[in-house]
């Protein structure tokens, strides 16, 4: 299963050097006070330990959600969960980034539950300019209910990486040469969310969400964003002062990276719309072949 490996392009290098000289905006020490707006829910949604823990909850009525107050252009966006323990089956947990409209860009990362002791489905998507349709599935290799984990993502000028712990899972690179689109004009907020989609989230909507479990919780904490922060048109990345930190900003996989996703695509994927021929009749779509 595993892909050729691959070599940041020369496009992408020169789209690089061209922002390469930048100014990010760290925020480390995360306080969710501070760095997020609780947007639905209620009181599903709590701020606890003086901000440095957010625990969203879902119950029959509800689920619950929030999104940061700032939006990004291009950032290394990461996230320690603890997911919805026990019978979680029927739940998700939304961790992704977004910008608005009928044309907009997405990274996801989604987590479908299950019964107590099966495994949860961690379900990632890209879509670029109101298209996605490009899911790839894994399985994880540690329990995402007993401790916290940390998921990231990494959005340069070069590609998108997911990683799980620092282990790349995904890697979406920058095509445009070739004519895939890529996110990189649209500005994206991060939005977390936990609701019930017991139609479709568990063996496919087979099992559903036991109510009597209600309710049912995960919980967030140390968000960092290694990021340009983008406000009235200008992103924080475009000032001239050097900063020492923006080295994710050319950062490929490199050759461990590559090994890790390997890896994982060896042992713990279990879909990937690059090869699913049947539902790609009329051909697979372009990157899936120079990926
Ligand atoms: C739930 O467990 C079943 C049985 O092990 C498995 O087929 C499925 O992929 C698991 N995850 C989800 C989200 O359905
Ligand atoms: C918080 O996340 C940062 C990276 O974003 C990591 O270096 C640090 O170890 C994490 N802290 C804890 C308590 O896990
Ligand atoms: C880079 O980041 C570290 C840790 O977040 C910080 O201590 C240091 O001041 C930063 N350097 C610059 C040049 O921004």
């Amino acid at each position: 299963m595993s892909r050729p490996s691959s070599i940041a392009t020369s496009t992408g290098m020169m789209l690089v050097s061209l922002v390469l000289v930048s100014l990010v905006v760290v925020a480390n020490g995360s306080n969710f006070y501070q760095d997020f707006d609780i947007t639905w829910g209620d009181d599903r949604a709590k701020i606890l330990d003086h901000g440095e823990l957010l625990a969203l909850s879902l119950d029959k009525v509800s689920g619950s959600g929030f999104q940061s107050k700032n939006e990004y252009l291009f950032g290394e966006i990461s996230m320690q969960l603890k997911l919805v323990p026990g019978n979680s089956a029927g739940t998700v947990t939304a961790y992704y980034l977004s910008s608005q409209g009928p044309t907009h860009d997405e990274i996801d990362f989604e987590f479908l539950g299950n019964l107590s002791g099966e495994p949860y489905i961690l379900h990632t998507n890209v879509f670029t300019q109101g298209k996605g349709n490009r899911e790839q599935q894994f399985y994880l290799w540690f329990d995402p209910t007993v401790e916290f984990h940390a998921y990231s993502i990494l959005w340069n000028p070069i590609n998108i990486i997911f990683s799980v712990d620092g282990t790349p899972i995904r890697l979406f690179k920058n095509l445009e040469s070739s004519g895939v689109a890529f996110p990189n004009s649209q500005a994206m907020k991060l939005y977390c969310s936990l609701w019930d989609a017991d139609d479709w989230a568990t063996r496919g909507g087979l099992v559903k969400t036991d109510w009597t479990q209600a309710p049912f919780i995960t919980s967030f904490r140390n968000f960092s964003a290694n990021a340009c922060v983008w406000s009235s048109g200008t992103s924080s990345c475009s000032s001239s002062a050097a900063s020492s930190n923006d080295s994710w900003m050319s950062q490929g996989l490199g050759t461990t990276g590559q090994e890790r996703l390997t890896w994982v695509r060896n042992n713990y994927m279990i879909y990937d719309y690059c090869k699913d021929t049947k539902r790609f009749a009329q051909g697979l779509p372009t990157e899936c072949s120079l990926a």
